[in-house]
């Protein structure tokens, strides 16, 4: 039996409401998705991840559902994703969806019954009590509100409008396993699961330590939530063994992840944001790596890594100029795990600017959530010239079609990237040895039987030496110099190089 596919596939998010508009309304759409399939064929990537495109009030853009199995007007329709994943499926790509299972909206008719009387049959389908305890909420203010027709509180780790379902009533499993079933039965080929950590509460809901500066969600870690997992698999295992489900666990702890790993019945991916939190040092990003290994090696887990995401400054804006952008990007699709990668990143778009009188979310994330620009016209490929958020920076040369004729691109640096990473099994799932380098170089060895490569990079602004066993030659280099040449030990600024032996 060979590696499952995940473990060397190449991962794409798609933030669905920005990648392409077809109908006019300035909002990404499942159609455009599905017209720029070419394109992600074209860079490469094995598995899309699509961002909630559910029924939904969108006081959290989508990740508050108010139907499970449908899709917003705003998106498009069934028949839209039904042909998006054939499509896709055509061109050897898998989909994987975002599924919610930690809250609903509170427009879900679960909870409108559910706050309708204490004495209604889904009352107890939500986390209902007298008093609240001390929790906060991820985006600021307490996690209960206070209900005035029953009188009780309601938890929500999230925004009022994200109420918590209770995952120990049996009923609420048995009506999120059938959402699952309803994808399942339409072909997807797994889920990104959101808030997995929150799934399951200690049942006496003790106040956290006075003085946490974390919301509640970041520390919520309640071993239940494990069998609630493995109910899950069970769902999707039935529906044949080559089904992913891919957990945000958010908790910033390796080993606290590792576990939501542990036993080959829970989740089979986790995200671990440690490289996406990381400053741009070797030490760092060192030590990053040798924990996910040592962490995840326990459990038999394997890593996935991140440079951005729906969440965060993008990785461009982070690192702070676009040679380290690049030198990370060789990183990220050369080290031990699978990649994923945020649309639009691999042409290098920095976080765009909002305007106060633009700012749509709540979570204050609308920066790297702009639009993605397919051209360098006013409307970028878009049917509309100023679409629901601002263009990022340089909208006018970052874009796909411009950087698609210059070969010095950030775009074909990914998709040189992920092409040298098909083209190696060292690469895709070979063993990872971190190498003694000097101060301020990262540089790891990777090896699959007789296929080897060597990853070096520079996190410094002035040129390195490093000594290496052996005679390499440049395969790829993040700022392009040097490729086809005899390695000779000098590392560039903030520069990273692909090898592979003489
Ligand atoms: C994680 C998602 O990535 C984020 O965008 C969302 O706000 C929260 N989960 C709540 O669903």
């Amino acid at each position: 039996m060979g590696a499952p596919w995940w473990k060397s596939a190449v991962f794409y998010l798609i933030y669905t409401r920005s990648f392409l508009d077809t109908d006019g309304n300035g909002i990404g759409d499942l159609e455009g998705i599905r017209r720029q399939l070419d394109y992600l064929s074209w860079l490469g990537v094995d598995a899309l991840w699509l961002c909630p495109f559910y029924p939904s009030p969108m006081a959290d853009f989508g990740y508050d559902v108010s139907d499970y199995t449908d899709v917003d007007p705003t998106y498009g329709t069934l028949d839209d994703f039904d042909r998006l994943l054939a499509d896709a499926h055509q061109r050897g790509i898998r989909v994987l969806i975002d599924w919610v299972p930690n809250h609903t909206s509170d427009r879900h008719p679960w909870f409108v019954e559910s706050r309708s009387s204490r004495d209604n049959p889904k009352r107890d389908w939500y986390v209902w009590r007298d008093r609240p305890n001390n929790w906060k909420a991820a985006f600021g203010g307490d996690a209960w509100t206070f209900d005035e027709t029953t009188g009780q509180w309601y938890l929500h780790l999230f925004l009022p409008g994200q109420p918590d379902l209770d995952w120990r009533n049996p009923e609420v499993a048995d009506a999120l396993h059938e959402t699952l079933r309803f994808w399942l039965d339409r072909g997807v080929d797994g889920f990104r699961i959101d808030v997995v950590q929150g799934l399951t509460k200690d049942p006496d809901l003790p106040d956290d330590p006075p003085g946490l500066v974390l919301p509640h969600c970041a520390v919520n870690d309640c071993v239940d939530t494990h069998d609630v997992l493995r109910g899950i698999r069970r769902v999707s295992d039935g529906f044949g063994g080559e089904r992913a489900l891919v957990g945000e666990v958010y908790l910033l702890s390796t080993r606290q992840v590792a576990r939501y790993l542990a036993g080959g019945d829970q989740l089979h991916l986790a995200f671990d944001f440690t490289l996406l939190y990381a400053p741009w040092d070797a030490a760092a990003w060192r030590r990053r790596l040798q924990r996910s290994a040592e962490e995840l090696d326990a459990v038999d887990g394997w890593p996935t890594w991140n440079l951005s995401n729906l969440d965060n400054p993008r990785h461009r804006t982070r690192c702070g100029s676009e040679a380290r952008a690049r030198a990370a990007a060789v990183l990220l699709l050369t080290v031990r795990g699978t990649p994923f990668l945020y649309y639009g990143e691999e042409l290098g778009l920095e976080d765009s600017v909002v305007p106060s009188d633009r700012v749509l979310d709540p979570g204050g994330r609308d920066a790297c959530r702009a639009p993605f620009p397919w051209d360098a016209t006013a409307g970028h490929g878009w049917p509309v010239d100023d679409p629901w958020l601002p263009w990022p920076p340089g909208a006018g040369t970052r874009n796909a079609a411009c950087e698609g004729d210059d070969p010095t691109s950030m775009l074909h640096l990914y998709r040189r990237l992920i092409a040298a990473r098909r083209a190696s099994i060292a690469l895709r799932g070979g063993t990872q040895r971190i190498l003694e380098t000097a101060e301020g170089v990262l540089g790891f060895l990777r090896e699959a039987g007789e296929d080897r490569r060597m990853v070096l990079a520079n996190f410094t602004s002035v040129p390195a030496g490093a000594e290496v066993d052996g005679d390499w030659m440049v395969d790829l280099a993040s700022d392009t110099s040097a490729e086809g040449r005899p390695f000779d030990g000098c590392l560039g600024p903030d520069a990273a190089l692909l090898l592979r032996p003489a």
